[in-house]
């Protein structure tokens, strides 16, 4: 309950930033965290971008081996001393306190990412992208999620500014998809529900169809 408290006062505090009233539920955390599986052979590395109070954080950690590793990249203060407190003890667990843009990223298995990208202008999407993007290892997946229907609120009761901001924004993340997205699923249990989206760093291959 705590958490959800700090949650809806860092939405009012810094709205662009946290980007949701509520943290993820279950279906939703469930669905971004489809790709951190335990390695047969090696440990893996998961890097989770934008983790808020942790409510997929605690899903990611379930799911690990325990030779993996997780490193958690949180810009808000608040938020990472939250996390600080109720992960630090896990030796498998790193924070890196800051927005995400201005520390060295690992190279990772798995990145599971809760940013607003659609808040962000198109540079900074385009950045973060080809930032988490690059930090994937061979065969490496980057799961994010957006809120279904929020592009045709946002078009519809923007100003002339914001939404021309918002459909360059778009712009980029649906380019983004074209080129990276080998999944996407509908989480209809979420409020609001959400869209999911599974990319590789190497766009798949086109089905055959001969
Ligand atoms: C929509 S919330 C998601 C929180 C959590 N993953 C969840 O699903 O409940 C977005 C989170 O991204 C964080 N964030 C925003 N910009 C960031 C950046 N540049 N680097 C790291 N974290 C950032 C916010 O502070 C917030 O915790």
């Amino acid at each position: 309950m705590a958490a959800m408290a700090l949650f809806f006062r860092e939405f009012v505090r810094t709205r662009r930033d946290t980007g949701a009233i509520a943290p993820s539920g279950p279906s939703l955390a469930s669905a971004l965290t489809r790709y951190v599986v335990p390695g047969s052979g090696r440990p893996r590395a998961v890097l989770e971008v934008g983790p808020g109070t942790g409510a997929v954080t605690r899903r990611v950690r379930a799911s690990m081996g325990s030779l993996d590793t997780l490193d958690l990249a949180e810009a808000n203060p608040r938020f990472a001393a939250l996390l600080q407190r109720t992960h630090g003890r896990d030796a498998r667990v790193r924070l890196l306190e800051g927005p995400v843009q201005e520390h060295e990223l690992g190279a990772y298995d798995t990145i599971v990412c809760g940013l607003p990208f659609a808040n962000f202008d198109e540079g900074t999407v385009e950045d973060l992208f080809g930032r988490l993007l690059g930090a994937l290892r061979p065969g490496g997946t980057l799961s994010f999620f957006a809120y279904a229907g929020l592009p045709v609120l946002r078009r519809t009761f923007a100003g002339d500014e914001e939404r021309r901001r918002a459909r360059r924004t778009q712009a980029v993340i649906a380019r983004t998809l074209q080129r990276h997205r080998f999944r996407a699923e509908t989480v209809l249990g979420n409020l609001p529900p959400a869209r999911v989206h599974h990319l590789a760093a190497v766009a798949p291959a086109p089905a055959y169809s001969g």
